[in-house]
């Protein structure tokens, strides 16, 4: 963004009279700092088809490497920063809205941030790349079926949102759009961890995130 963009250029914004300050250190520098690039990689999929434990388990062994992470979570983020949304369409279009918004502060900061979120909507997860540059955004796609999800159940939700307790349940009661594209797509259903953690890190050591 540009010093005076955000006054003029954005007819979205709000509040008026406010400039754009441009920080004193830019990625380039933390970059060279840090000894790695920054990313957003974006898990996208199911209830309960892994994208915690996988952007965890990423998480943990880039950390191992020396490298700086930070992991949000759909169901951590929603105790806090997103409390005052729900689950309707529009209350998780905002979620994501306010996760992309996050992301990009993280990305900026010099930090490979892992997002961990059903993000349902194409439109919404296509926003959120399209705030950062193009090959910041690493979208990976959790593939795990519903069938499989619903067999884990590992939090009881599937068996409520069956039963009518839990109203717009994502694949069951509320749609989930799959990427038609992501940069990864990893079917945490079949695979097993170490697997899937294998194939993000070296997509990261391909583009160049990492050494
Ligand atoms: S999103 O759709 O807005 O991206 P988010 O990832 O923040 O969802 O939160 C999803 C988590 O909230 C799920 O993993 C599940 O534990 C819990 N949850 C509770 N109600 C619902 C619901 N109606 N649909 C999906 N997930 C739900």
């Amino acid at each position: 963004m540009t010093m005076t963009e955000g006054t003029k250029g954005d007819k979205s914004l709000k509040a008026t009279n406010i400039v754009w300050h441009q920080a004193s250190v830019n990625r380039q520098a933390r970059f060279a700092q840090k000894g790695h690039r920054s990313a957003v990689i974006w898990f996208t999929g199911l209830s309960g088809s892994g994208k915690s434990t996988l952007a965890n388990a990423v998480n943990f062994a880039l950390f191992e490497l020396g490298y700086s992470t930070y992991v949000l979570d759909g169901d951590n983020i929603r105790h806090g920063l997103c409390k005052d949304l729900g689950f309707n369409d529009s209350d998780r279009q905002e979620n994501i809205r306010r996760i992309g918004e996050v992301a990009k502060l993280f990305l900026d900061s010099g930090v490979i941030v892992l997002t961990a979120f059903v993000s349902p909507f194409r439109i919404d997860r296509e926003k959120a790349r399209e705030l950062v540059d193009q090959g910041d955004f690493i979208e990976v796609y959790c593939a795990a079926n519903l069938e499989t999800c619903e067999k884990r159940d590992v939090k009881g939700l599937y068996a409520k949102a069956r039963a009518g307790d839990i109203k717009e349940f994502t694949g069951i009661s509320s749609p989930y759009e799959e990427p038609v594209s992501p940069e990864l797509h990893i079917d945490t259903g079949v695979q097993d961890l170490d697997k899937c953690v294998k194939i993000v890190i070296n997509h990261l050591k391909k583009i160049q995130v990492i050494p």
